[in-house]
Parts: structure tokens; C-alpha cells; sequence
């Protein structure tokens, strides 16, 4: 017995380790970009990644955020660390553009972080150090990374209705029934400020207002992903939703992403902002957000924070980053528009995506024929019936309205 534990354990420890891993499923969004990325057949479409497209299908860098790159490229002096939370200068604008120019920033702890994703693990991270055993509702459905990042964080997930059994509107009574009935005092609830990645589908500002009332009296935390501020209805009125949870809660978590409406994907931009009920606890507060940060990726990227306090930082460029940011969501809405026309011409009636905001529609297709899609015409579309709209172009459309209609015969 002896003997054959030791044979065993020598035999476990001196086999390789590495080798032994199992393989891990890809993920569910960028999986797909890379197959894509490997097919070789012509005309293939891909509406996978939440990335803006032009016209020519091409994901152009802004001209505000190219002449903030020739400012910097002449001024700046160094690329020696940015403080664990990111420059000030950026952390200041940052606040201002998502919670506007009169709020109380003293209550604010705010920090730089690569990209929203970073924003919701920080954000994760310093909730659940402090307080273990927490638990996030997630609206089912939501990004498909949400679950693994505040599992990562050691939050236990839960899972509020969201979409009506037809997948084309809000099940709101649904929604409020759940967190009502099943959510408890300092459960995190995680909401999509605007544009809700997958469907595209957003409360409206009454909806709003009931959310926030059920948040307050409930004693839960609201947890905002604030990814696309811009693409619904602009970049002020993308606040509203947030405005009216800040009214009535006072403690509420904002993640921001600067990936879709600067165009920054790959420079990694975006900030954490814990919103505390008034200022005494801040500092404290931001030493958590710190700790959470320096143990992870230590202080963030300072390339892509520059372009965002250039440009906030000038009237000129912010008003041409404005402007770039409307072209943006005009073309987005503009081709979901195409689309459903394009559906109606073949007589399927798509009229539910009119009202969906942002680079995201769920279609109702199931991952078989979101499977077919991709097999058999080289269009691709996440499994859950979600398209990128803002990879859709005029050229495209035909082809893709003629597979979904062969599609939905399926
Ligand atoms: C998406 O949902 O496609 C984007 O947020 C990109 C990503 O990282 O998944």
C-alpha cells in the first residue's frame, strides 16, 4: 500500500505537467473571430466581434484620435510608469464625460484600466477582497464574458429574466420579479448602461426609474457596463439610464470602455468608477481599487490614455470626436434599418430590431442555424443569433438577408 503510493506519486509528479492540461473550449466571441480569420473562402462576412466597420469593411482609426496621436508623438516626454490608478488628467475628463460636469467627483475613486473588461475585474476584484461571498446577477442573457469574470473574482453568479420567451423585447415584469423576490442586501446587480450586449435591447427611462427604486429599497449594489456610451442615443443622453440609478442609490460601480466610441480596441482604454455616498470613505475606497490593480497588471497602458486626454482635453478635437461618434451610430442604425428591410423584401417580418440600440441585434436565430450560417454560406454570427450591425455594409446585405431567410426554412 505504501509502495504503491510513492510509485504513484512519483509517477504523477515526475509525468509533464503542461501536457496534462485539458483543452479549454475557445471563447465564445473571439473564437469565432479567429476561425473566420482562418477561412478561406471568398466573400466570407464576419459579424462576430463587436468591433465598427465602414462602409468598405474596414475598422478605421478616428481622425480625432490620429491628430491626437501627432500631438503626442511631438510632446511627449516619456513613457516611464503612470500611477497604479492612471495620469489624473485622465482619471478628471474620464469622470466628467461619463457622470457630467456637476457631480460631486469627492466621492469618486477612479481609475485607468485596460479596456472595460479590466474596469469590471478591478471592479470585481476590489468588492469581493472586501467583501467575500458576495454574489452578481447577470441578465441571461449578457456578454458572454461577464460569467467568468466575476467568477474569476470569486463572485458567485446568478441569473435574472431579461428577453420575453419570443427573444424580441424585455421581459421587464420578469426582470423586476427576480431581483425582487430573489436578490438580497449588497448583492451586485450588473446592468448595461445603454445598448445591452447581446440584444440590444434597453429598458426605457420609466424602466429606468423602477430599476433604481428596486436597487435602492433592495440595499443592491448597481453595477454598470458602460461600453458603448455614444452608440444609443448619444454621448449625453447614453447617461441618462446612469443618472437615474445615481438619484436614488448612493453607492454605485461604473465600468467604461473606450474600445467602441474612440475606436481604441487595441490600446486597451477604460476606467472604474466606484461612486461611494459621500466623500469620507473615497480614500480608503481608492487604496482597494489600487491594491486590486497592483496585484494584477500592476499600472496601466499609456498610449491609448493619452489619446483620450488630448482629445477630451481639446474644444477642437472633442468636438471632432463628437461628430465621429455620431457618423458611427448613424451608420449602425442605419444598416439595422437596411436589414430589416431587407428581411421584410423576402417577407420575414424583422420589425422587432428597430427598436435595439447599439452595434448589437439578436435576430431569434438558434446556434444550429447560426452553425449553418457559417458552414454553409461563410457568414459569421455568434451562437446565441447575435450580429455585429456595424459589420453589416450595403454590399453585404443582400447576400446576408438571402442566407437568413434560407436560414430561418431551417
Ligand atoms: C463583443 O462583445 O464582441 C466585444 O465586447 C468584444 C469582446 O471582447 O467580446
Amino acid at each position: 500500500m505504501v509502495w504503491g503510493t510513492i510509485f504513484w506519486l512519483r509517477k504523477t509528479v515526475s509525468s509533464p505537467m503542461f501536457e496534462s492540461f485539458p483543452l479549454a473550449p475557445p471563447d465564445s466571441i473571439l473564437g469565432l473571430a479567429a476561425a473566420f480569420e482562418k477561412d478561406p473562402r471568398p466573400g466570407k462576412i464576419n459579424l462576430t466581434v463587436g468591433v465598427f466597420k465602414d462602409e468598405q469593411g474596414r475598422t478605421p482609426i478616428l481622425e480625432s484620435v490620429r491628430q491626437a496621436e501627432e500631438r503626442i508623438f511631438k510632446t511627449q516626454k516619456t513613457k516611464s510608469y503612470l500611477p497604479i490608478e492612471g495620469a489624473p488628467e485622465f482619471t478628471k475628463s474620464v469622470s466628467r464625460l461619463v457622470l457630467g460636469e456637476d457631480f460631486d467627483f469627492s466621492r469618486v475613486a477612479a481609475a485607468h484600466t485596460p479596456g472595460g473588461t479590466g474596469a469590471l475585474r478591478a471592479g470585481a476584484d476590489t468588492l469581493a477582497r472586501n467583501f467575500p461571498g458576495l454574489r452578481v446577477w447577470l441578465s441571461n442573457p449578457t456578454w458572454a464574458n461577464h460569467g467568468s469574470v466575476f467568477q474569476a473574482a470569486g463572485m458567485e453568479t446568478l441569473v435574472y429574466t431579461y428577453l420575453n420567451g419570443g427573444k424580441t423585447g424585455l421581459d421587464f415584469d420578469g426582470m423586476i420579479q427576480d431581483l425582487e423576490s430573489k436578490g438580497r442586501p449588497r448583492d451586485v446587480v450588473l446592468l448595461h448602461a445603454c445598448c445591452h450586449n447581446p440584444t440590444g435591447i434597453d429598458p426605457t427611462l420609466e424602466q429606468w426609474e423602477r430599476i433604481s427604486s428596486l436597487m435602492a429599497e433592495k440595499k443592491m449594489i448597481p453595477f454598470l457596463d458602460f461600453a458603448y456610451q455614444g452608440f444609443g442615443d448619444g454621448i449625453v443622453e447614453d447617461t441618462k439610464p446612469l443618472h437615474i440609478v445615481l438619484r436614488k442609490n448612493p453607492e454605485v460601480v461604473v465600468c467604461s470602455s473606450f474600445s467602441k466610441n474612440f475606436g481604441l480596441y487595441s490600446e486597451r482604454v477604460g476606467a472604474l468608477l466606484m461612486i461611494g455616498a459621500d466623500g469620507s470613505g473615497t480614500e480608503a475606497l481608492m487604496s482597494q481599487v489600487r491594491a486590486s490593480i497592483r496585484c494584477n497588471y500592476s499600472n496601466p497602458p499609456r498610449h491609448g490614455e493619452a489619446i483620450v486626454v488630448t482629445i477630451l482635453g481639446d474644444n477642437d478635437l472633442s468636438a471632432l470626436w463628437r461628430s465621429e461618434v455620431d457618423a458611427m451610430r448613424t451608420r449602425i442604425s442605419s444598416m439595422r434599418d437596411s436589414f430589416i428591410r431587407g428581411m421584410s423584401s423576402m417577407g420575414r417580418d424583422f420589425g422587432f430590431l428597430a427598436t435595439q440600440k447599439g452595434m448589437f441585434s439578436y435576430t431569434g436565430l438558434n446556434a444550429m442555424q447560426a452553425d449553418w450560417l457559417k458552414q454553409e454560406r461563410a457568414i459569421y454570427i455568434v451562437g446565441t443569433g447575435r450580429i455585429n450591425v456595424a459589420g453589416l455594409s450595403p454590399d453585404t446585405m443582400t447576400t446576408l438577408c438571402m442566407a437568413v431567410d434560407e436560414a430561418c426554412k431551417l
